[in-house]
C-alpha cells in the first residue's frame, strides 16, 4: 500500500485514515520473484547525513516507509529542502537553519537521534529530547553521548531534552567503544566528517549499513577509511558537498521474504539482494534443509519443498553475526519446523515480544529472559493478531502465512515503519493476504 504522506514543511499532512489491518488466509505454497527494497537502516542515516552537505543530494532505491517520510520531515524542519519522487529522494541543504528537532518528531521515530551527528558536524548545536524507549526495552544513548563530549560537544541532559553544543568546534578524537552500536558509530562518523583533526573509532560496528553510509560521505568529499571493520578512521574535511546514491538493498526484508517462502515450503527468486549480506542467515536455512542458490551479481533462488528440520540454535550478535532484526521471522518459521530451537538474544532486553502473539496461533514457545526455546508443531491455526514492534509483526505475517484458516493482525502502523508494501510483495508470490481498513 504506498502511502501518501505529503511532506510539506515541518509536519508532515499524513492522511489521517482508519487504523489497517492485515487479513491472511493462511495454507498457498508461495512461489515466484520479488526485488528487494532499499535498506530502511540505510536510508535513515544517509538522509541524516544530506545535512552536512552544503549542495543538492539525490538517493535512489529509497522505500516508501513511514520512517523515511519521518525523516524527510525532520530534513524539511531544518531547513532543507527534501522531495520525493517515487523511489527517488533529493535533499537540497545550501541552507540549514534550525538546529532543533521538534519533539513530536523526535518521538515518531526512535531512531532520529542520528540527526545528532549530523545537525552538530553542519551547525555546531542542536536541541533534541531524549529519544523514547521503544518496544525492544530501553534505548540508551550513553554511547553516543559519552564519545561526542570526547570530541568537545558541551550536552546538557535536562527535562528529556539533550541540549548540544561545540562553540569551538568539533575535534577528532581516538573513541573506544564498550560495544559495537551502530547508531553511535554512525554519530561518530556524522560529527566527525567536518571536525578538525582525526577520528578513530574501535570496536566500530561493522553493518554493511555503515560501509553504505560512508561510500556515501566519501562521494561527498568526506575522508573516512575501515568503515565495515571494527576501526574506522576519520579524517576532518572543510565542508561536503552533496552527491547522488543508490541505497543498497535490505537485507533484513530479503530475510524476511525467504522465511515467507521457506514457512510455506515454497520457492522464490530474489532479485536486487546482496548475498554478502546475507551471510549468517543462508547457513541457518540451509541447514534447515533448504536448498539455495546464489547467481549474477544480486539474485538468490530458495527451494523449500523438502521436510525442514529445526536448526537446534540460534544466537544473535552484531554483524556478521545472525541479525537480530531477523530472529522474529525466524522463531515464526522455526515454530513450524520437525524440532526444537533454542534462540538467544545478546542484542535486545526485550525482544520476544512476538512469541506470547505466535503461542495464539497454537506456536510453542517457552522464554526466559534472553532465551526463548521454540517446540516446533505441525500445524498453526490462525487468530486474531496484534503486531508490537516492526520485525515482531512481520513474524505475524510469516507465521499467518502457514496457519490453517485466517489471521488478522492490527498494529500494522509498526509494520509499515519497515516493509514497503509487504502485502502486494507476497501476494505478487501467491500469498492470499490483504490490507483492510477497520470496519
Ligand atoms: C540499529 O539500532 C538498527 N536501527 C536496529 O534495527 C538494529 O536492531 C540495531 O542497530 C542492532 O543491529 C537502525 O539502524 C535505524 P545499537 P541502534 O546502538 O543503532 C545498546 C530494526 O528492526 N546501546 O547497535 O539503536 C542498545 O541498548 C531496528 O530495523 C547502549 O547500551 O542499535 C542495544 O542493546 C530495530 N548504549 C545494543 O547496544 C548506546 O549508547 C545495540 O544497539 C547505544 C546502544
Amino acid at each position: 500500500m504506498k502511502r501518501n504522506a505529503i511532506l510539506k514543511g515541518c509536519v508532515g499532512v499524513a492522511v489521517k485514515k482508519d487504523a489497517p489491518k492485515i487479513i491472511v488466509q493462511g495454507g498457498s505454497r508461495l512461489s515466484g520473484e520479488l526485488s528487494v527494497q532499499g535498506a530502511k537502516n540505510s536510508i535513515l542515516p544517509l538522509l541524516s547525513a544530506t545535512v552536512l552537505c552544503q549542495g543538492e543530494s539525490v538517493l535512489h532505491n529509497c522505500p516508501n516507509l513511514s520512517d523515511a517520510d519521518a525523516a524527510c520531515r525532520i530534513l524539511n524542519c531544518l531547513g532543507c529542502k527534501c522531495a520525493r519522487d517515487g523511489n527517488t529522494v533529493s535533499v537540497n541543504s545550501k541552507e540549514v537553519l534550525n538546529t532543533d528537532v521538534p519533539k513530536d518528531l523526535m518521538r515518531e521515530m526512535r531512531s532520529s537521534i542520528v540527526f545528532l551527528g549530523a545537525i552538530l558536524g553542519r551547525t555546531r548545536q542542536c536541541k533534541l529530547t531524549f529519544p523514547g524507549g521503544c518496544e525492544l526495552g530501553p534505548r540508551p544513548i550513553d554511547l553516543h553521548v559519552s564519545a561526542l563530549r570526547k570530541m568537545g560537544v558541551s550536552i546538557d541532559e535536562e527535562g528529556g531534552f539533550l541540549s548540544c553544543s561545540a562553540p569551538k568546534g568539533i575535534q577528532g578524537a581516538n573513541i573506544s567503544l564498550t560495544l559495537p552500536s551502530v547508531g553511535a558509530t554512525e554519530n561518530i562518523i556524522l560529527a566527525a566528517v567536518t571536525a578538525s583533526g582525526t577520528t578513530e573509532i574501535q570496536n566500530a560496528a561493522r553493518e554493511p549499513e555503515i560501509i553504505d553510509l560512508a561510500e556515501f560521505l566519501n562521494k561527498c568529499g568526506a575522508k573516512i577509511s575501515g568503515a565495515g571493520t571494527g576501526t574506522v578512521v576519520i579524517e576532518g574535511v572543510e565542508q561536503l558537498g552533496g552527491a547522488e546514491h543508490t541505497v543498497i538493498a535490505d537485507r533484513i526484508v530479503a530475510a524476511t521474504y525467504l522465511c515467507c517462502a521457506a514457512v510455506t515450503r515454497g520457492e522464490l527468486v530474489l532479485k536486487n539482494v546482496n548475498h554478502g549480506h546475507l551471510s549468517a542467515i543462508l547457513p541457518v536455512l540451509e541447514q534447515m534443509g533448504c536448498s539455495i542458490y546464489t547467481y549474477n551479481e544480486n539474485q538468490l533462488y530458495i527451494n523449500a519443498a523438502k521436510l525442514l528440520s529445526a536448526p537446534h540454535k540460534i544466537i544473535t550478535s552484531a554483524h556478521p553475526g545472525f541479525p537480530t532484526d531477523a530472529q522474529p521471522m525466524f522463531m515464526a518459521l522455526a515454530s513450524t519446523l520437525k524440532g526444537t530451537t533454542v534462540f538467544v538474544e545478546t542484542i535486545f532486553d526485550n525482544r520476544f515480544r512476538h512469541a506470547h502473539e505466535l503461542g495464539r496461533l497454537g506456536a510453542k514457545i517457552s522464554v526466559n529472559d534472553r532465551v526463548a526455546v521454540v517446540e516446533g508443531v505441525p500445524r498453526l491455526v490462525g487468530a486474531e493478531l496484534e503486531a508490537s514492534d516492526l520485525r515482531g509483526g512481520a513474524a505475524l505475517v510469516t507465521a499467518a502465512l502457514f496457519a490453517d484458516k485466517t489471521s488478522t493482525i492490527t498494529g500494522i502502523s509498526h509494520i509499515e515503519r519497515g516493509y514497503d508494501d509487504i502485502t502486494g510483495s507476497l501476494q505478487k508470490i501467491g500469498a492470499t493476504i490483504q490490507l483492510t481498513m477497520n470496519n
